[in-house]
Formats: structure tokens, sequence, C-alpha cells
């Protein structure tokens, strides 16, 4: 059966570069026979923004969000797929609000062991970064690579990003910026390299 990788859109711009990018680098994975799925966050209907805390997730034997809404099903289909691909502009140094809102319902995609130890179905699959940004890469870009690298390396996730510093701003505008599109395709074919 072919492998399938989750992109989490992050653009509150439905048209906008990152999105253009994403599917470039979509293009790659297919080249290599990898279907991608998308997720639109900014668009996924919520009952509550973001975790509530209410620790039903960490009460139960079961992996995902119990809250019943388009946020919470998307979460939980996280660990259908063999990897996760956050693609996502760059906002105040980190992520859009929406984002952040599907990114803490992931805490119900993990427990802690009796020695602290973090269990995830998650865990090994990797976990990959593509963000775009008005600015650079130092103490900009960089910030949210960390962010995202960093909960990669807690559940032994190959992590791999590709940075878009200085990007276009007209919405789709980078679909002419040839260099981008090849840097997004490339990265696509890195990723399925990753699932040989
Ligand atoms: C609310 C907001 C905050 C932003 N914050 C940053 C920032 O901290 N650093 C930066 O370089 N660009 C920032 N930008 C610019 C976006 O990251 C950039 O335009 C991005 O490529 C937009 O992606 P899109 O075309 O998918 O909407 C910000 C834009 C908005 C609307």
């Amino acid at each position: 059966m072919s492998k399938k990788v989750i992109f989490i859109l992050g653009s509150p711009r439905k048209k906008g570069n990152t999105n253009v990018l994403a599917r470039e680098a979509m293009r790659g994975l297919a080249e290599a026979g990898i279907v991608s799925v998308e997720i639109d966050a900014p668009r996924l209907d919520f009952k509550s923004p973001g975790c509530i805390s209410c620790y039903k997730c960490q009460q139960s034997k079961e992996y995902g969000c119990h809250i019943r809404d388009e946020l919470g099903q998307a979460v939980s289909r996280l660990a259908d797929h063999d990897a996760i691909v956050l693609a996502t502009p760059l906002y105040w140094f980190s992520y859009p609000a929406q984002v952040k809102m599907f990114i803490d319902r992931m805490f119900s995609m993990i427990k802690f062991g009796e020695e602290h130890e973090i269990l995830s179905p998650l865990r090994g699959k990797p976990m990959a970064l593509l963000a775009t940004a008005g600015g650079g890469v130092e103490e900009n870009l960089e910030l949210l690579d960390t962010q995202w690298r960093l909960p990669a390396s807690k559940i032994d996730a190959p992590y791999r990003s590709c940075l878009f510093p200085f990007c276009q701003y007209a919405p789709g505008g980078v679909a002419n910026d040839a260099a981008a599109m090849t840097k997004a395709a490339a990265f696509g074919r890195e990723l399925a390299s990753l699932l040989k």
C-alpha cells in the first residue's frame, strides 16, 4: 500500500504562498508514489478553541481528542499517516493562532509512561516543517523551526524543514519564483526518501 503524508496547512490565506509551496512539495512526494492528504487547519470548525485542559485524553487508554468537533477529529487522524508536515506562514515569530489551536490539541496524541517517557502512536514518524515569512531566518523563521523540531525530538521523529524567507506577499505570487518552486518540489522528494 502506498505511504501517506498528512499536511497540516496553516495559512489563513487559502490562496496564499504557503499553500502553493506545500502543494509543490506534495507534487515531489507524488513523483515517488506517495499520497498527500491535507488538513486546512484555519478553517476547521470547533466547539472550543484549542485545548481546554479537560485531560480526558490522558484518562483514556485511547489516543485522540475527546472534544467532538472538526478540530479534534482532524488531530485524531494524524496517526493514520506515515509522516506529518506542518506548512505554515510565520506570524509574530511563531505559528498563526489557528495552528496553535491544532497543535495544543495534539496533546491528545501523547501519554506519559511510568518513567515519564512519552508514549505516542506518532513515535518515529517523520515530522517536517515548510514555512514562509516576509523576513529572514535569523531571529525569525528559525524560532518556528525550533518550535516544531523540539516536539519531533521528544518522540524520536526524524525532522526536516524547508524555510522560505523573504517570501513574496501577493497571494500565489510565489508560483512565478522558479527557485522557490524547485526548492519545494525537492523538499517533497527529500521527504519521500525518508519514507522508503
Ligand atoms: C499577522 C501577521 C504576522 C506576521 N508575522 C511575521 C513575522 O513575525 N516575521 C516575518 O518574517 N513575517 C511575518 N508575517 C509575514 C508572513 O509570514 C508572510 O507574508 C507569509 O509568507 C504569508 O504566507 P501566505 O502567503 O501563505 O499567507 C506576518 C504576517 C501577518 C499577516
